[in-house]
């Protein structure tokens, strides 16, 4: 079985993004090929990064690092949950992916994007240029 995470990138007060979490949540699971889990950002509570080598090096000096480096590890594959704000992705989402790298390389990465008008286009666009420096495989 492949390990999926799905990841909630929204942190905001009255957010709507575990309504949409959820929803893909179920749809991944009855698939049947994935172990599931639902990862949410906002419990996270990741500070912003405060490791002081590249994290290239995985010289990880502090717990919460050392917990998400073994998360993300563990994953085969990823969905992003994710809102377009001001055309771009939430900050919560760069921070989290900045704390790491060999983590997240050479696995794929699907999206579901929501927002206004454009329906997160926009902020998958400005995401894919990111996931693809840390040569992840947008799907
Ligand atoms: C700070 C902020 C900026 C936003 N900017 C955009 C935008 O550029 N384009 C868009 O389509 N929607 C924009 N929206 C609308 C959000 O995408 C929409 O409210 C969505 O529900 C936010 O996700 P959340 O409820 O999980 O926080 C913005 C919302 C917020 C709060």
């Amino acid at each position: 079985m492949y390990n999926l995470k799905i990841i909630i990138a929204s942190t905001r007060p009255g957010r709507k993004g575990p309504a949409l979490a959820n929803w893909i949540f179920d749809v991944a699971k009855n698939h049947n090929e994935f172990s599931v889990e639902l990862l949410d950002l906002a419990e996270l509570n990741l500070p912003f990064l405060d490791e002081p080598s590249h994290t290239r090096l995985q010289k990880y000096t502090k717990e919460h690092t050392k917990k998400w480096s073994a998360t993300i590890a563990a994953a085969d594959a990823f969905i992003f949950v994710t809102p377009e704000y001001n055309y771009g992705y939430p900050a919560s989402l760069k921070n989290a992916l900045d704390f790491l790298f060999n983590e997240w390389a050479y696995k794929a990465v699907a999206f579901v994007s929501y927002g206004g008008i454009a329906g997160g286009t926009r902020c998958m666009q400005a995401l894919k240029q990111v996931l693809t420096a840390l040569n992840m495989v947008p799907v």
